[in-house]
């Protein structure tokens, strides 16, 4: 990480602090390691990619009341981070949300990037773990939880905008196939 992308992830680290269930942070983690893994496949802004991945649920409706990317643009503006790129950083964030884009791609490169990373955490052994953390945090049975891999999880290797971010999302969704596989070989 270079010294912005390490003052991001401070400054997302204390936002999480008071508001999250602790597993903001890893996740916020997990999303800038895979971007920046996708980002040296794809032509693209690779400081964009990297703040806007530290930074893409610094304004998540679901933890925060801020309008406009405010927790977002105060660290860059606190950062010295010019107003063009700053702009740049909250359009790549704002593109990431599944349910407010639903069916819309991102137009940019660094938008789709970030996307694909938030979706490449959301499949595979991370993603199952986090659906039935959810789960559990909403009162639902593990059984009641599997439906969201057929209303989501499933769906998204389909929606990968990017070559190498396909490919992650190809394994990870046959790794949740081989799971819900033994699932039914266990329950039945
Ligand atoms: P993100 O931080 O990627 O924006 P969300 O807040 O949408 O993610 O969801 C956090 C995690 O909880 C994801 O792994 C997602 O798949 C999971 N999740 C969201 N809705 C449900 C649901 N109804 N049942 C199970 N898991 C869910
Ligand atoms: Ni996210």
């Amino acid at each position: 990480m270079n010294k912005a992308e390490t003052a991001a992830a401070r400054y997302v680290q204390t936002l999480f602090a008071g508001n999250s269930d602790g597993h903001g942070m890893e996740h916020t983690l997990r999303v800038y390691r895979l971007a920046m893994k996708i980002a040296a496949e794809e032509p693209c802004d690779s400081q964009v990619v990297g703040l806007a991945a530290l930074l893409h649920d610094a304004d998540d409706h679901k933890l925060f009341q801020t309008e406009n990317n405010a927790n977002a643009r105060r660290f860059l503006d606190e950062q010295g981070v010019p107003g063009t790129t700053a702009d740049r950083i909250c359009e790549a964030i704002n593109a990431v949300s599944f349910s407010r884009n639903r069916g819309k791609q991102p137009e940019t490169p660094e938008g789709k990037i970030v996307q694909d990373a938030d979706r490449l955490d959301a499949i595979g052994a991370v993603g199952i773990a986090r659906a039935f953390a959810f789960g559990g945090r909403h009162g639902r049975t593990p059984e009641e939880t599997l439906g969201h891999f057929d209303e989501k999880l499933l769906l998204l290797k389909e929606l990968m905008n990017t070559k190498s971010g396909r490919s992650m999302a190809e394994e990870r969704h046959a790794f949740m196939e081989r799971f819900l596989e033994e699932w039914k070989r266990e329950t039945e």
